[in-house]
């Protein structure tokens, strides 16, 4: 029954329908004027902005700009395609939808295909139940009862078993006309290349069938009862499942709740399913992949929370540091992402078993919001006493500020970077935003190594933005600024680099300011003036100093230390160089020498 429908009858179809009508199924509306109001159920709000006509046969939402007609709302609402807004549309007028062009053979074809693929799965999901509860069915009975999973749970997500042998749904499909190609398709069968034999995929399993938003089965997982490997196997990518698009447990959680505010994502079948059964509705989980751009912008679509539940552990940090970068470019206001992490060893499922519900639950309640664990994740196994430290913190937490989108999350974020910093906010904002940032002044002199800056922006680019200054121009920076600093400087001169000339101008400034005759910048610049020198100082006494008064002295005393760890050990890029350059000369090097050598270059080149 494909076919296009005539826009004839889609005409007539909404002259008959009333809008407020369908809305008003499924959203709450109160009369107000001419309109009907209610909160949008697009976006959370705590105030209305959202309005029915009646007379226009429109709805609108003056927050997030959803509007149309009823057939856009059954879409957006029920997820439904066109064609089903229609029929559903139609159906409760009591009229048939009339095709056109029933002859096009390719729209016929994709139509009978997507029919024949939901109803095969979904014949091989009643399949699997009723499997359960046969006498082959012990098994996983007794497996899915030690894991303490209760009927009425098995039920909700229609939990069944794969029975033992090779071919028994092959036999049960094959039976109801269903060719073993299309089994095959939908990853129900697999093919053996070299026997030409067929065999049911799943076999001797738990299974869990994954299904789509409306709860039309799309695939299913499967989990074996002992330690055998894999432990899950998943349905292969197919017509209608691509595993990095869908969420388990998402269909049941709307069932649960209509109008979600908030989604847990956690890792594995058996929490959601145990969570579920423990009264925490809302979590859902990605099949064995990372959460993707899809899976959040999905959701997004529903709530207006997610909640990243990890493991404690390593692993579980790392996962957790790949969703921050996955949700940051979403966050537009009025969402919220928060991470939670759990104890060593535990999944939600041992949790809340162990704990019970209130306890999770309060968990979910305290997990962090995304700044707690943005900043939390920078700081980690940094020590934010040394300045290199709070470069690297400060150069990371503005990388992901970078990925948000413009809005008050962004401006707030910078403002806490700037407060645990002690950096200027607006300076902070001119790097999130390299490409508006005017050329300034270098304030290099023409010889000198580029150093670290105090916040290198990872998306500079060459000549784009404000060059960063090096660490020595940053210790002349704050005796110019400050000239009493000098006191801070060690008596003894070898933290000193040798040959670098920003370093030779240091320790003359630093004699000069020592032999007390110099108190202020104004008489130390006079000095230098008219020489190349006293320009590029000049240069940093214009620069506007971004370290507070009293962090001035640490800083002081963290860029001496740097200076003097590298004194004693040549950077690895010198002592690259140095090699090299010995092996040019023609120099043999030693069998150490090499050796030293290749760690360098693999060092270098991770
Ligand atoms: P876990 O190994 O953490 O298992 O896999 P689990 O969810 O705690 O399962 P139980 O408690 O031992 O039964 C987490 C998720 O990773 C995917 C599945 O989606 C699983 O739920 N996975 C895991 C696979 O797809 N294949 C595997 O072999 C293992
Ligand atoms: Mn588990």
């Amino acid at each position: 029954m494909s076919g296009q429908i005539p826009q004839r009858f889609i005409d007539d179809l909404l002259a008959r329908v009333d809008v407020v009508e369908v809305v008003g199924e499924r959203v709450k509306l109160k009369k107000a004027g001419r309109n009907h109001s209610g909160l949008c159920p697009f976006h959370q709000e705590k105030s209305p902005s959202f309005t029915v006509s009646a007379d226009k046969q429109f709805y609108h939402c003056f927050g997030c700009g959803a509007h149309g007609n009823a057939l856009r709302f059954l879409m957006e609402y029920d997820k439904l395609r066109f064609p089903e807004a229609v029929e559903q549309l139609a159906g409760r007028l009591g009229m048939e939808v009339p095709r056109e062009g029933a002859d096009d053979p390719r729209a016929q074809a994709r139509e009978r295909k997507r029919k024949e693929g939901v109803n095969l799965l979904e014949l091989s999901a009643s399949f699997y139940r009723e499997r359960l509860k046969m006498p082959e069915g012990e098994a996983a009975r007794r497996y899915l009862a030690d894991r303490g999973l209760s009927p009425e749970v098995q039920q909700t997500f229609g939990i069944g078993c794969a029975p033992v042998g090779w071919e028994a749904l092959k036999r049960h499909l094959s039976e109801r006309g269903i060719a073993e190609a299309v089994q095959i398709e939908y990853g129900l069968l697999v093919h053996h290349e070299d026997s030409g034999r067929t065999y049911d995929r799943f076999r001797d399993r738990v299974m869990f069938p994954i299904r789509d938003i409306r709860g039309r089965t799309i695939a299913f997982g499967g989990r074996v009862l002992g330690d055998a490997k894999p432990k899950y196997l998943n349905s292969p990518e197919t017509p209608v499942f691509h595993k990095g698009r869908e969420l388990y447990g998402l269909f049941e959680a709307r069932q649960a709740e209509a109008r979600l505010e908030r989604v847990v994502i956690v890792e594995g079948y058996m929490d959601v399913v145990a969570l579920a059964q423990f009264g925490i509705r809302n979590a859902v989980a990605t099949l064995g992949t990372s959460t993707s751009e899809d899976h959040l912008s999905r959701l997004f679509r529903m709530v207006g929370e997610v909640v990243f539940c990890f493991d404690g552990d390593r692993a579980g940090r790392q996962a957790a540091a790949r969703a921050l970068q996955t949700v940051l470019p979403q966050m537009i206001d009025g969402r919220q992402a928060r991470f939670m992490f759990l104890p060593e060893g535990e999944d939600p499922d041992t949790l809340v078993r162990r704990e019970g519900a209130e306890a999770f639950a309060d968990r979910i309640t305290c997990a962090s919001p995304l700044s707690e664990f943005l900043f939390d994740h920078a700081a980690e196994g940094r020590d934010l006493a040394t300045i290199e430290a709070r470069e690297r913190f400060a150069s990371q937490v503005l990388s992901a500020i970078g990925k948000l989108p413009e809005g008050v999350l962004k401006s707030l974020l910078l403002g806490e970077l700037s407060r645990r910093t002690g950096v200027d906010q607006s300076r902070f904002e001119a790097l999130v935003r390299p490409r508006e940032v005017p050329e300034v002044e270098s304030s290099t002199p023409p010889e000198a190594e580029r150093g670290d800056g105090v916040v290198s922006n990872p998306q500079q680019r060459p000549g784009k933005g404000r060059q960063a200054l090096s660490l020595m121009a940053r210790v002349l920076q704050l005796l110019v600024h400050d000239p009493r600093l000098v006191e801070r400087l060690p008596e003894e001169t070898d933290w000193y680099p040798r040959e670098d000339p920003e370093a030779r101008l240091c320790r003359e400034v630093e004699r000069l300011l020592r032999a007390g005759g110099y108190r202020s910048a104004q008489v130390l610049l006079a000095h230098f003036h008219g020489t190349p020198e006293g320009e590029w100082l000049a240069g940093l006494a214009r620069r506007e100093l971004l370290i507070p008064q009293g962090s001035r002295a640490a800083e002081l005393d963290g860029l001496v230390e740097h200076f003097r760890r590298h004194r004693l050990r040549p950077s690895r890029q010198e002592e690259v160089d140095s090699l090299l350059s010995k092996q040019q000369r023609g120099e043999r090097l030693s069998q150490e020498d090499r050796q030293r050598l290749m760690v360098l270059l693999a060092d270098l080149k991770g």
